[in-house]
């Protein structure tokens, strides 16, 4: 319960994003990702190498459902996790669902980054990237309580936006 949900676009900026706005409100961090892996046993990779998306989706519902129980948490969620209805209102149940939105264009410059993200790969470009964006913008945007930027400036300026916009 009471717990902030970070989501948005791969390469948003949760992860950094969640640890400023953690360490600031003195909230532990937690991670669907992170929890998915420890669950599997396995990289998110090849999670989906091995056993395919709909598995991948599966856990992440799983471990939507298990850290919802946590309380006063800091939770950064993985990009897809507003394609599930259910995932939505787990959040919605237990916390406040904040959205931290990019630029395609910003976007692409910080997943060219690295390779861990197996639904870009074969993907990174403007065109591609956008696509993706405009089929879950509108999930992004009805599951969000808050909507912040992180185009410009530091993951902190964006966790103090954060910060003076919970309620
Ligand atoms: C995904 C985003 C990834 C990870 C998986 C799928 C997505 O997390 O959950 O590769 O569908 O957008 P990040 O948003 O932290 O990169």
């Amino acid at each position: 319960m009471n717990n902030i949900y970070l989501i948005g676009f791969m390469g948003a900026g949760k992860t950094t994003v969640g640890k400023e706005l953690s360490e600031r409100l003195g909230r532990k961090l937690l991670d669907t990702d992170q929890c998915i892996v420890e669950q599997e046993g396995m990289s998110i990779a090849e999670i989906f190498e091995k056993r395919g998306e709909k598995c991948f989706r599966d856990a992440e519902t799983a471990c939507i459902k298990s850290l919802g129980a946590e309380e006063n948490c800091v939770i950064s969620c993985g990009g897809g996790v507003v394609l599930r209805e259910e995932n939505v209102a787990a959040m919605k149940r237990t916390g406040v669902i904040v959205l931290i939105e990019a630029s395609v264009e910003v976007i692409l410059e910080r997943v060219s980054r690295n390779s861990n993200r197996p639904l870009l790969e074969g993907k990174k470009n403007i065109a591609d990237i956008q696509a993706m964006m405009d089929a879950r913008l509108p999930h992004y945007r009805s599951a969000a309580d808050i909507i912040v930027y992180s185009d410009e400036g530091s993951a902190s300026r964006v966790a103090e936006d954060i910060v003076a916009r919970i309620p």
